[in-house]
C-alpha cells in the first residue's frame, strides 16, 4: 500500500461543480475565441488549466487569517511572517510581493541593465519577459535530455554544467544573475537534483554570479529529490530545502502554487544593496515593503503556508495523486512526457495530433478539443506560449516541446475527478482525427496565451 492511502485532509467546505453539455460548451468555446483561458470558470467542470491560486485553504491559514494584524505598516502580520520566511530560507532580507511576477519585475527593474546576461535551467514565460523588458539578454541552458520527450532523465530540469561553465567563464562581466526554476513548469515541471544545485552553486561562487532560484515549486521539487537522488531518501523535504536555500544568493517565489495562497509572493535575498534597491522600486509599484501589495491576512497565510506546504504526507499524497494520474493516462496510449512531475501531468501535442502541423497549435488545438469533449479545462505550454516570429527571416520558430499540460491544483480535486479527466482524453486519443486545428485570429506581441483567439481551420484554408 502506498502511504498515505487516502488523502491526509479530509473536507468541511465543498464547492458545486456546474455541469455542462458537448453542445453549451462548443458555444462557450466559440465565445472565448477558442482560448480556453477566456472561459469563465462555471463553464468548466474540471479546471486543470493552472495549480496556481486554486489551493483549497487549510484550518490552520483561515485561522491565522482571522488573526492578522491590518495596519498600514510595520504590522505584526509582517513581522512573524518575515521572522518564519528568515528562519526558512536563511537569508536576512524578506520582501513579501503579491504574486510571482510581482516578483521578477522588482527583481529586473532593480538589478538588471540592458546588455546583462541572465542565464537559467529554463526561465517561465513571465520572468524571460520581465527580464527582457529590462533589457537583459535570457539564455536557457537545459540539459540535451530536456529536450527529448523520449528521454528518462530523472531530473530533466537540470542546468547544463558544461554549457554554464563556458559562458561564465567567456561573459562572466555581463553575467549578472543565474536562475534555476525548481521545477522546470516551461519544459514539463521536472525538478533540478541536488547534485546540479550544489555544482551550479559552486561555479557561481568561482565567478562571482548570483545564484537564485525561482522558487515557485520548491517543496516539490526536494520531494522529487528525496524520491529520485541517490542518498537522499531520509531526509525529509524541508531538510533537502534547507541544504538548497544555503546554496543560492537569493530567491523570487509565487506563493500561489507550493505556497498555498490564493495570492502573494516573495523575494528573499542575502545581499543588502539589492534588498535596498528591490524595496525601492516596490514603494513605487506595489505598496510599501512590510506589505508588498498584501494584506495582513494574506501575509498570515503565507506564514502557515511556508510551514504546511514542507508537509511529507501532502508531498506523498500530491505527487501520488499526479503519478496516478499519469498512468491512466499511459495505459490509454496518451503519450505523457516522462518522468511525470508532481505539479501538472503534459502531454505530447505533436504525437497525439501528427495530423496538425505546428502552424495549427497542436497542443493548443488538443486543449480546445479535450475540453469540448469533457468539460475539463488545460493549457498549452508550447506553440502558442513559446513560438516567436523570428525578426531575420519573417518565419516562426516553434520551441522543442509542444505540451498540453494539465495542471492539478492542490487539496482540490479526488482520484476520481482525475480519473474522469484522464478517461476523457484517452477516449479523445482514440478518435484524435477528430482534433481540429485551430488559426490564430489575435496575437498581442507578449503573453499571447492569456488573451490571444482563434478559429478553426476549416478545409482548404491556408495556415496560421
Ligand atoms: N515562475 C514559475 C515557474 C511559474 O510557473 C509562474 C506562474 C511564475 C513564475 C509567475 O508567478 O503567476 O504568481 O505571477 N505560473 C502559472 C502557471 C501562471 O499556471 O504555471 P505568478
Amino acid at each position: 500500500m502506498t502511504f498515505p492511502p487516502f488523502e491526509p485532509y479530509r473536507s468541511r467546505v465543498v464547492e458545486p461543480i456546474h455541469l455542462t453539455t458537448p453542445e453549451e460548451r462548443a458555444g462557450h468555446l466559440a465565445e472565448a475565441g477558442y482560448n480556453p483561458f477566456l472561459l469563465k470558470a462555471e463553464q468548466v467542470m474540471i479546471d486543470l488549466v493552472t495549480d496556481s491560486g486554486t489551493s483549497a485553504l487549510s484550518v490552520a491559514q483561515w485561522a491565522a487569517m482571522h488573526g492578522s494584524d491590518e495596519s498600514f505598516t510595520g504590522s505584526a502580520s509582517f513581522e512573524r511572517f518575515a521572522a518564519a520566511a528568515r528562519e526558512l530560507f536563511g537569508h536576512p532580507h524578506i520582501i513579501p510581493c503579491h504574486q510571482g511576477r510581482a516578483g521578477e519585475h522588482l527583481l529586473a527593474r532593480a538589478v538588471l541593465h540592458p546588455g546583462d546576461v541572465v542565464l537559467a535551467n529554463t526561465l517561465f514565460a513571465t520572468t524571460r519577459q520581465n527580464f527582457e523588458e529590462a533589457g537583459a539578454h535570457c539564455q536557457d541552458l537545459p540539459i540535451a535530455e530536456a529536450l527529448d520527450v523520449g528521454s528518462r532523465h530523472p531530473f530533466k530540469g537540470n542546468i547544463h554544467l558544461e554549457r554554464l561553465a563556458d559562458y561564465l567563464s567567456r561573459r562572466e562581466e555581463a553575467v549578472k544573475l543565474v536562475v534555476l526554476t525548481v521545477t522546470d513548469n516551461a519544459r514539463g515541471g521536472q525538478p533540478v537534483s541536488l547534485a546540479n544545485l550544489r555544482a551550479a552553486a559552486e561555479l557561481c561562487a568561482r565567478h562571482g554570479a548570483p545564484l537564485w532560484l525561482d522558487a515557485a515549486r520548491v517543496a516539490e521539487n526536494c520531494y522529487l529529490i528525496r524520491e529520485r537522488e541517490e542518498g537522499q531518501g531520509d531526509r525529509a523535504p524541508v531538510e533537502v530545502a534547507r541544504e538548497v536555500f544555503s546554496l543560492v544568493d537569493g530567491l523570487f517565489m509565487s506563493m500561489k502554487k507550493d505556497g498555498l495562497g490564493n495570492v502573494g509572493g516573495v523575494i528573499s535575498c542575502r545581499d543588502a544593496a539589492w534588498a535596498e534597491a528591490i524595496r525601492s522600486r516596490l514603494l513605487v509599484s506595489e505598496g510599501i515593503p512590510t506589505a508588498g501589495g498584501l494584506a495582513g491576512r494574506d501575509l498570515e497565510c503565507m506564514r502557515v503556508a511556508l510551514h504546511e506546504m514542507f508537509d511529507t504526507a501532502h508531498l506523498a499524497w500530491r505527487v501520488g495523486a499526479t503519478q496516478r494520474f499519469a498512468q491512466l493516462l499511459l495505459a490509454g496510449g496518451v503519450p505523457v512526457l516522462e518522468p511525470v512531475g508532481a505539479h501538472a501531468v503534459y502531454v505530447d501535442g505533436r504525437a497525439f495530433c501528427p495530423h496538425l502541423p505546428d502552424e495549427q497549435f497542436p497542443a493548443w488545438s488538443l486543449s480546445a478539443a479535450y475540453y469540448l469533449a469533457s468539460g475539463v479545462r488545460s493549457w498549452e505550454s508550447g506553440n502558442v506560449t513559446y513560438g516567436r516570429l523570428d525578426p531575420v527571416t519573417g518565419r516562426w520558430r516553434w520551441p522543442e516541446l509542444d505540451l498540453l499540460r494539465l495542471a492539478i491544483p492542490r487539496r482540490v480535486y479526488s482520484d476520481a475527478h482525475l480519473a474522469f479527466a484522464a478517461r476523457a482524453l484517452v477516449e479523445l486519443h482514440a478518435h484524435r482525427q477528430r482534433v481540429r486545428g485551430l488559426r490564430c485570429t489575435y496575437r498581442p506581441p507578449a503573453l499571447p496565451q492569456f488573451i490571444a483567439r482563434f478559429t478553426p481551420v476549416e478545409s482548404g484554408d491556408g495556415v496560421a
